[in-house]
């Protein structure tokens, strides 16, 4: 998830580009740069690993001359492909120097494009997927059919990319024209009197007009000073949704939310797809700093997963993929305790360390230990260059985009699904599942970010419940297999953001003490197994509720649809779509990410940064 603006007008584009870029830093904050077109032919680009800030100082040292074009746009980066440094910044030229470039996605056939430009001889000045596009237009604007008119040649380039991407395109002899395009990432146009602009979102003309048009999915748009059109892919005429915003610039940045965190709740189907994109080709899972081979993982005997807090609970989900997938033994630890024992660790030991900042030091200590021993580690992480993937021996990166409540949400998801990733990759590359298995499950985690969008779209009730509940002093979450860490993840959310005392039980531990917990109203949340996936289990629940109710519980059910039996013995039913098992969580971790920003809200807590708490705990 990057920042992009896109600027024609009659003003100067730089401060206007660059203020937007300041605006749209919360999404993504790698590295920044700019593009301006002097109107003459002439196109000047400035761009920086890290801050704005460092951005700025650069452009001081520009003569200011330079850099006085009426059209211009802008890019704030959080790193997927190559790593966050100057060269792999936004934007990105083509060796004419002609054509510019920003873009927020992933382009998924980069490696074939590269090839195919590096055949004729083009050199490649970067590690990114962009940079692709940009000298694909400049070819297809140097000769062929489209030769000479940039706003055909960006077309032509368009139709041949796959992926999820924003693309922003500009050329320094078409300096009155930006054409941009939309696949499954956002692009807003903006317009204004005399001047159009282009974003991601809203915030990044939202000083400037507050008319404002939200591009479809394959849809261009080309814009001039005085105009836009909109097309499809091929050229045909569409509408757009044109809109008025009526937010003020706080509530812009985060979407129309009170909080990020409620926006990041809300990106969670995005978070997925993104994670997942690019990681099936030709029927293989394919990681993506791939220094562990496939040899290297038909030799592993053994698994360790090491995380804290939310990613500890998804390394708790990735057992029960993994083991099913590979039959190879899975322990789950948190970091913490791992990094002060004495595992039985060896080469042939797989070491999965899952963490959102990739900078967490107990997490990096584990990493650690575990090579030590020389173990081979694998790093799950959302921050790309962070510590943890600089020393583990590979990494599959979770293209949630930057997350700025400081409680994990859309992170926690891609976890999952990243770590079920590397279940199949295992279990390809040990022959324990056939290609058109681990196809099969790749397109069920797809197909399960409609499932998680279904899921938000029917949240009220829930957080009606929770306005209704937030005085309550103690909430248990109960779950059984994959309902488990669901419910520790529902306490933990609960915990960290509405300073309840929270617990998160496996159910069958119920009779093993928590039951003596149970007093009249307590509430107590269920995770239903799937009645007809899970049946034994699923009684099991229905039995563990009824004891629970017998002593008083108020009990919130989070079952399927048309699961009678659960319905029957909820004091309150939160419906879930059927879907697989193993990926349950996915939508069942909704309702109780939900319930803790809403409670936390009306107890009037700051949701996105709780007290006591850091973004990444980079001490013990
Ligand atoms: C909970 C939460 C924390 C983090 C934990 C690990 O909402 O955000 O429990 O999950 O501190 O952080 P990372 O994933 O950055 O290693």
């Amino acid at each position: 998830m990057c920042g992009i603006v896109g600027y024609v007008g009659k003003r100067q584009a730089l401060e206007i580009v660059v203020d937007a870029l300041r605006r749209m830093e919360y999404r993504g904050y790698d590295s920044a740069g700019v593009a301006i077109l002097d109107g003459n032919g002439g196109l000047v680009v400035e761009k920086k690993a890290g801050r704005l800030e460092n951005l700025d100082k650069q452009i001081a040292l520009v003569d200011p001359a330079t850099l006085t074009g009426t059209t211009g746009m802008g890019h704030t980066r959080w790193a997927t492909h190559g790593k966050p440094t100057d060269r792999n910044a936004h934007p990105h030229l083509s060796t004419d120097h002609k054509v510019a470039v920003v873009h927020n996605g992933i382009i998924e056939n980069y490696a074939s494009l590269r090839a195919e430009l590096e055949s004729v001889g083009v050199e490649l000045h970067s590690e990114t997927d962009t940079e692709t596009a940009v000298h694909l237009v400049q070819h297809a604007y140097d000769a062929g059919a489209t030769a000479g008119d940039f706003v055909a040649s960006a077309y032509a380039v368009l139709r041949r990319l796959d992926g999820a991407f924003t693309l922003v395109f500009t050329h320094a002899d078409h300096p009155d024209t930006i054409v941009a395009a939309r696949r499954s990432t956002p692009l807003v146009v903006g317009v204004g009197d005399g001047e159009m602009f282009v974003g991601s979102d809203v915030t990044a003309f939202i000083e400037h007009t507050r008319d404002a048009v939200e591009l479809g999915q394959d849809e261009v748009v080309v814009i001039t000073a005085d105009s836009y059109a909109i097309t499809d892919f091929d050229g045909s005429p569409r509408t757009g949704k044109p809109f008025h915003i009526d937010w003020d610039l706080a509530a812009a940045e985060k979407g129309g939310y009170d909080y990020f965190m409620l926006k990041e709740i809300a990106e969670q189907p995005e978070a997925l797809t993104n994670t997942l994109l690019g990681h099936l080709r030709d029927g293989r899972i394919v990681l993506d700093e791939q220094r562990i081979s496939d040899d290297d993982l038909r030799d592993v005997t053994k698994v360790f997963v090491v995380a804290c807090g939310t990613a500890y609970h998804a390394g708790l989900l990735s057992k029960y993929a993994i083991e099913h997938w590979t039959r190879l033994p899975v322990e789950v630890e948190l970091a913490s305790e791992f990094r002060y024992r004495d595992p039985v660790l060896d080469r042939s030991t797989l070491v999965v360390a899952i963490s959102q900042s990739g900078e967490t030091a107990d997490t990096l200590e584990a990493v650690r230990h575990a090579k030590d021993q020389n173990a081979r580690v694998l790093a799950i992480c959302n921050t790309n260059g962070a510590q943890i993937p600089r020393e583990s021996d590979a990494v599959l990166y979770t293209h949630a985009g930057p997350e700025i409540g400081v409680a994990s949400t859309k992170c926690f998801l891609a976890q999952i699904v990243a770590a079920y990733l590397v279940g199949l990759a295992l279990a390809q590359a040990r022959g324990t599942k056939f290609t058109d298995e681990v196809t099969r499950e790749f397109y069920e985690m797809e197909a399960a970010a409609a499932a998680v969008q279904d899921m938000l779209d029917s949240m009220e009730p829930v957080r009606e419940l929770a306005r209704h509940m937030a005085d309550r002093d103690t909430v248990l979450f109960l779950g059984r297999h994959v309902g488990y860490p669901v419910a520790l993840e529902g306490a933990l959310k609960l915990k960290e953001l509405a300073y309840i005392h929270a617990e998160g039980f496996a159910a069958g531990e119920l009779k093993h003490g928590p039951i003596a917990l149970i007093e009249s109203g307590l509430p107590v949340f269920v995770v239903m197994p799937s009645p007809e996936g899970r049946a034994v289990l699923h009684s099991k629940m229905v039995s563990n509720i009824r004891e629970i109710q017998a002593r008083g519980a108020e009990t919130i059910v989070i079952a399927e649809t048309d699961d009678e039996a659960a319905r029957a013995v909820a004091d309150h039913f939160i419906p879930i779509p059927r879907i697989s098992t193993l990926l349950q969580p996915l939508v069942s971790t909704i309702p109780l990410q939900v319930f803790a920003a809403t409670v936390a809200d009306e107890r009037g807590y700051d949701v996105d940064k709780p007290r006591n708490l850091a973004k990444s705990v980079t001490v013990e």
